[in-house]
């Protein structure tokens, strides 16, 4: 993990010396928005998009956004330069602030904390089969909140069922909501292939809206010849399906051949993810 210089509050600092108050309101309540944003030889992928998010999920929670989106783009250009490693993500989070006192309600005159940080990400995933991870994954009732789209720093529901996953020998965990529809997973978006049509479920409080998820679903429209679909997915259709995709920004596209300790479909890579990785490898770079 690579953390020589971060930032806080308006300064670069060593990491020691990045310090906040425990009476701050993303410590007390989890109250904050947060990104995680992929860079590349110093080339961010979806950058803009992932600002969008940020300056929603702020509106969303009632903070003033702290800084323009010149100001934003320069913070996470120079946390990158500062920070070694060709490969980093930079990590954004923004808080209500910290008040005196422990209370539910806020006044508008608190101050943002904002703290950003890189860490180091593997090299791009390969549109190769051999060389890609391919994903087993447990399934869970999704028990989050119902605004699931804010990109909230009050992670405890992601975090029960990434956990859940992993205490049971996989890597991600797939959400279902009570009437046995998809939802997506504990920290990245799903999409399943059945007889050839690509299909996620729709955007709305039950799940993130992913950049990559955006950015996948543009590259697939234009430049693929499949079928896409935003639209409701059952568990069945999960199960049953030709291939599962996750998506992330760490991630891109990555495969599931095993879901509940049964295959998908053969549970083996498919093709239709060879052709999604490799055209989002090759054109995700016009989202700057
Ligand atoms: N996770 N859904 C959830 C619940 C997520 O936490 C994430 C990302 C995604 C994918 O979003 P995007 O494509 O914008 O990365 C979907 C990040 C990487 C994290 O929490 O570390």
């Amino acid at each position: 993990m690579n953390m020589s210089t971060v930032f806080l509050n308006n300064a670069f600092l060593p990491p020691k010396q990045a310090l906040i108050s425990p009476m701050d309101r993303g410590f007390l309540f989890g109250e904050g928005i947060y990104e995680v944003i992929p860079s590349y030889q110093g080339t961010f992928i979806g950058l803009q998009l992932h600002l969008n998010r940020l300056f929603n999920g702020l509106k969303a929670l009632d903070i003033q956004n702290p800084y323009s989106r010149d100001k934003w783009l320069s913070l996470c250009q120079q946390l990158v330069e500062q920070n070694d490693g060709d490969n980093l993500a930079v990590y954004i989070q923004v808080t209500r602030g910290s008040s005196t006192i422990r209370h539910h309600g806020y006044n508008n005159d608190l101050t943002a904390t904002i703290y950003a940080f890189t860490f180091s990400i593997p090299t791009a995933p390969l549109a190769d089969k051999r060389q890609t991870n391919a994903y087993t994954v447990s399934t869970h009732q999704d028990l989050r909140w119902q605004r699931c789209n804010i990109k909230s720093t009050s992670l405890l529901g992601n975090v029960m069922h990434f956990q859940h996953g992993i205490d049971e020998g996989n890597k991600e965990t797939i959400l279902f909501n009570s009437n046995q529809e998809l939802t997506e997973a504990s920290s990245s978006n799903v999409f399943i292939v059945k007889d050839r049509t690509i299909i996620t479920p729709p955007l709305d409080h039950q799940i993130l809206p992913g950049v990559t998820r955006y950015i996948l679903l543009e590259i697939l429209n234009k430049y693929s010849q499949y079928k896409v679909e935003e639209r409701k997915v059952s568990h069945q259709e999960v199960i049953r399906a030709d291939e599962v995709w996750l998506t992330s920004s760490t991630k891109e596209v990555a495969p599931v051949i095993a879901i509940e300790n049964k295959p998908v479909a053969l549970g083996e890579i498919g093709d239709v993810w060879l052709t999604a990785q490799s055209l989002f490898s090759q054109y995700k770079y016009l989202y700057l």
